[in-house]
């Protein structure tokens, strides 16, 4: 099979990659040119485990190609998934521009029959529109079948998901265009799942916003523990052994980033809305996230009082572990808030430095290493899981820091653990931890 991947985003790359690893002949196409130069290279644009080793195994043994020449990447396709980006307006609904621009590519350089099949997360009804783009420009004699197969990827463990995924969903309304489809993930032995157009574009969002509900509820129970003097891990423990329940996304913490779940969750807002169908409960979902990520500076200004002038460390800039990816990450916010309270920020971050960099400039200090980051601190957030920040010994912050206060927005320690040491420790839905004896002192 000739494959196409127009949009070599994350999805894009991802699946390109993967596909060719399958043993298919894969040409990805992009209009950066320097992330394609960069891809020609072997050089991966994103940071995601074990992604470069396929990238250069698959460049070299010449299944995969990068280009920007959309003549050189249809002309020979049998089969184009549409994987660019679809962004947020300020309204909340997703903008479909770059969808349709690939739709009208496609039409004008294609060859052959082809199926078009859509990766991108997209509102009901956006592959009919997809269709009837196609179906407007290309040749008449040409055959073009349409199909949305959402992708369920997590950033840090894509590869991972990509050949042992829970399931692949291929939504379309003509066998002979899901057969094909079928015959490509065949190796994979990843159940299918085969449904109508509209079924399979729902499924994508209705996943994502079930799993920001799991969350934004067991933060919510998480709120209620810390008045009732619960604590979250045994709640989350004790709900999550109930098998309709399951333990996944059941985490307490300040909330769901990235680029899926802020952006999905809206965007299913505006979809409802749009069929006059309110959909108030994931609305809330909505806000009682915007009030986790602010939950970090409420503690901070509670334990130190103004914190002007007082040096804080932010510990994690990417919007989960093993990603470099830090859009709609919670540290974003805090470090606006840290900055709009006076304070002086210093982040540690093992890769997504740059990213971040890009967006808060020199607004804060940065440095990949954990002490530093410390060094005379008042108050030290803990905004991503990173290993090395939940394996960091819990010496350091009485070493290092001015006093040890810890805010945890990510539950990376345990209590029993941190009541060894002379440390302030606050985290979400536990019991706070106040030390026994002061870092210079005994009581
Ligand atoms: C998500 C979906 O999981 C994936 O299927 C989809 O296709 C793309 O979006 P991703 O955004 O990469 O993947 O990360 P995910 O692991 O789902 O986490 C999303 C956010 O939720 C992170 O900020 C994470 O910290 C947070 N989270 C997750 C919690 O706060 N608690 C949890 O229990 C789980």
């Amino acid at each position: 099979m000739n494959i196409t991947i127009a949009g070599v985003g994350y999805v894009g790359l991802v699946t390109g990659v993967c596909l060719a690893e399958l043993g298919h002949q894969v040409t990805c196409i992009d209009i950066e040119e320097e992330k394609i130069a960069m891809l020609q290279a072997g050089r991966s644009p994103i940071y995601e485990p074990g992604l470069e080793t396929l990238l250069e195994q698959n460049l070299g043994c010449g299944r995969l190609q990068f280009t920007t020449d959309p003549h050189c990447a249809y002309k020979k396709a049998d089969i184009v998934f549409i994987a660019v980006g679809t962004p947020e307006r300020p309204d909340g609904t997703a903008n479909l521009e770059y969808i349709q621009v690939a739709a009208k590519t496609i039409a004008q350089y294609i060859t052959n029959d082809i199926i078009v099949c859509t990766k991108s997360t997209v509102p009901v009804g956006t592959n009919d529109q997809i269709k009837q783009i196609i179906e407007s420009i290309k040749p008449p004699y040409l055959q073009v079948e349409v199909v949305s197969n959402p992708e369920f990827l997590r950033e840090g463990s894509a590869i991972l998901d990509f050949f042992h995924g829970d399931r692949i969903v291929i939504g379309t309304d003509r066998p002979e265009a899901a057969a094909v489809l079928e015959q490509i993930y065949l190796p994979l032995k990843t159940p299918i799942i085969k449904t109508d157009v509209k079924s399979a574009e729902m499924i994508k969002y209705a996943s994502n916003a079930f799993l920001a509900t799991k969350i934004s509820f067991i933060n919510e129970i998480a709120a209620i523990c810390e008045k009732v003097g619960a604590n979250i891990d045994e709640v989350a423990y004790g709900i999550g052994k109930d098998q309709r329940i399951g333990h996944n996304f059941l985490q307490a913490g300040i909330g769901y980033g990235g680029s899926c779940f802020p952006k999905d969750t809206k965007a299913l807002v505006q979809i409802a809305g749009n069929v006059q169908h309110p959909f108030e409960l994931l609305k809330s979902v909505i806000e009682v996230n915007n009030r986790q990520i602010s939950l970090p500076v409420v503690r901070a200004k509670e334990i130190l009082g103004s914190l002007k002038g007082k040096k804080v460390s932010l510990l994690g800039l990417a919007f989960k572990p093993d990603t470099d990816d830090v859009r709609e990450a919670a540290s974003l916010t805090i470090v606006k808030e840290l900055l709009e309270e006076g304070a002086i920020v210093t982040a540690f971050d093992p890769i997504a430095i740059p990213n971040a960099q890009e967006v808060l400039g020199n607004s804060i200090e940065y440095t990949t290493d954990i002490r530093q980051a410390l060094v005379d601190a008042e108050a030290a957030i803990i905004t991503t899981e990173w290993e090395q920040i939940k394996h960091a010994p819990l010496e350091i912050y009485e070493s290092y820091m001015k006093e040890p206060v810890i805010i945890d927005g990510r539950n990376c320690y345990s209590l029993k653990e941190v009541e060894k040491y002379p440390i302030t420790y606050i985290s979400v839905g536990r019991p706070a931890v106040t030390p026994k004896y002061t870092k210079n002192n005994s009581i």
